[in-house]
């Protein structure tokens, strides 16, 4: 089983970027986590992880996961709420695809609250910090099987 994980925008600077709402932790620990809680659910996930500041990187890289990839957890970032072209794609490649924000971005700004994601996907997951990666792909895992 072939998962997708993209993080968007500011998501490479988690550990320096407001760790009173992101925490201390790093991408790169996320990442981490992910591969070990994979192993653990089932030796046969394989996780491939993207990170990208660019619209359009992550518009390609769902567009090329199409016959490669099986689900796709992705942290849109700030793209959540005004990309219309990454819920678009997701719609096209038709890869069953799980949100995960970090933060409870329903308890923020107003702006943060609409999500132009969450209808292309099965699920979203939002406010249980670098635990919401395993959530997700724990979910993920039970639609695929
Ligand atoms: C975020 C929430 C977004 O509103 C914000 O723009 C981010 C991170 C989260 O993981 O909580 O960059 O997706």
């Amino acid at each position: 089983m072939k998962i997708l994980v993209i993080n968007g925008p500011n998501l490479n600077m988690l550990g320096v970027r407001e760790p009173e709402i992101y925490g201390s932790f790093t991408l790169d620990d996320i990442e981490k986590e992910l591969k070990q809680y994979a192993r653990e659910l089932d030796f046969s996930i394989d996780l491939e992880f993207f990170q990208s500041n660019f619209e359009g990187e992550i518009v390609d890289k769902i567009q090329n996961a199409l016959d490669k990839f099986d689900g796709i957890i992705i942290n849109p970032a700030a793209y959540t709420h005004t990309s219309v072209a990454i819920a678009d794609a997701i719609a096209s490649v038709n890869i069953k695809t799980v949100e995960v924000h970090l933060s409870n971005v329903y308890s923020r700004e107003e702006f943060r609250h609409n999500s132009y994601i969450a209808p292309k996907c099965l699920g979203q997951v939002a406010g249980f910090s670098k635990t919401g990666y395993k959530m997700a792909l724990l979910g993920l895992y039970e639609a695929l099987k």
